[in-house]
């Protein structure tokens, strides 16, 4: 599955069109697409023809443990489904404000559709906060739109910088390119900014450009994808051909993907060979996983010590379902500090919770 954050704090530099687009484009080309709607301005779930009165159940209900992501899930289109988001959402930061690992709340809920879609694409709301952090840590790639009309460069620094902190502290690199919008190919100032762009970065620039096209935002208006609304339009064009760079991609991102299961991963990452679950202990002496897929037997699975990384690692298969679980490290029974979501055990403390 391969996760993609459309993400700049700046406002209406067209992070919503695109990513209601693209996600549109791709299923269109057979992929199985999830959109994922982080922006309390809920622009991309009325995009898609959702609206607030609809009243059904949002991403605020996920992050809330209120619902499950797959309870929120809409098909809206052939292969292409919507996680919405509403107003509410805008309450997450606060709801989770002091909660151990509120950053890892998207991609422990990801985790349990991870056979169901081939993409996921998330809006992300203008503004580096709680909700593009947790957009971040699940991402592998990001695109960031740039308006080729404004000072739209001004800012930048910042969400690059964030991306680098999260390489250095998170272990979790960003494939990032960057995507020139709202271009409009008459004016000196869109070529000279195109440029300035291509100095900042390199080869990480989409090679197209979307340009200035009103039927976007009617498509928008009407609660249609373009694909949907106008196949002649360049905004149709525009955003097909950005799909195929991205599907072109797909070779290169999967061997990247296959190396980095190698990596350390905190947590527990679903893979082909079972649930892989993964602890930083470097100073521990044994640490073993009990849950109640095994009784809560402490004396069953043991994790592997990799002296280099002091990551405790241990893959084991288990069907699909949702289950409750912790670690013990020399003897001392904690729940897994990688892992956001938690449930109260009736004996005390907390339990992490899995949902596959
Ligand atoms: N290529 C385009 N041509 C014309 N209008 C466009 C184009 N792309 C986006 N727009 C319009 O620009 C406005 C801002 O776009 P959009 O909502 O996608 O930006 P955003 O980055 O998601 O904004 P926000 O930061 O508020 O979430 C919208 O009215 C949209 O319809
Ligand atoms: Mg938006």
């Amino acid at each position: 599955m391969r996760i993609i954050a459309v993400v700049n704090q700046k406002g209406g530099c067209g992070k919503t069109t695109t990513a209601v687009n693209l996600g549109d484009c791709l299923a269109l080309h057979h992929r199985r697409v999830l959109l994922v709607d982080l922006d309390p301005q809920s622009n991309a779930t009325q995009a898609m023809g959702i609206q607030d009165k609809d009243s059904q159940k949002t991403m605020y209900d996920v992050f809330c443990d209120r619902a499950s992501l797959k309870d929120i899930i809409v098909p809206q289109y052939e292969n292409y489904s919507i996680a919405a988001s509403s107003i509410m959402v805008s309450a997450v930061e606060q709801q989770l404000a002091g909660q151990e690992g509120r950053e890892t709340y998207l991609a422990s809920a990801l985790e349990s559709v991870r056979d169901e879609f081939d993409y996921v694409i998330i809006d992300c709301p203008p503004s580096i906060g709680l909700l593009t952090f947790n957009a971040l840590r699940c991402a592998q790639e990001a695109i960031i739109p740039i308006e080729m009309s404004s000072f739209s460069i001004q800012g930048l620094g910042r969400l690059l910088a964030t991306l680098e902190l999260m390489k250095e502290k998170c272990n979790h690199d960003i494939q990032f390119r960057a995507l020139a919008t709202i271009f409009d190919r008459r004016t000196k100032f869109s070529w000279e900014l195109f440029d300035e762009i291509k100095r900042h970065f390199g080869d990480q620039v989409y090679n197209t450009k979307m340009h200035v096209c009103v039927r976007l935002k009617e498509a928008a208006r009407e609660g249609r994808p373009i694909c949907r609304f106008d196949t002649s339009s360049v905004g149709f064009f525009d955003y097909d051909q950005l799909s195929k760079e991205v599907l072109a991609q797909e070779g290169r991102v999967a061997e990247k993907a296959a190396a980095s299961d190698e990596q350390v991963s905190l947590g527990p990452i679903k893979t082909k060979r079972g649930v892989r679950f993964t602890l930083l202990a470097p100073e521990a002496e044994t640490v073993r996983l009990v849950g109640d897929f095994n009784e809560w037997n402490s004396d069953q699975i043991e994790l592997k010590k990799d002296k280099k990384t002091g990551a405790w690692t241990k893959t084991i298969l288990l069907p699909e379902g949702k289950y409750q679980y912790r670690y013990i490290i020399d003897g001392q029974w904690i729940h897994d500090p990688n892992n956001a979501r938690t449930e109260y055990c009736p004996f005390g403390g907390l339990n992490s919770v899995l949902e596959l």
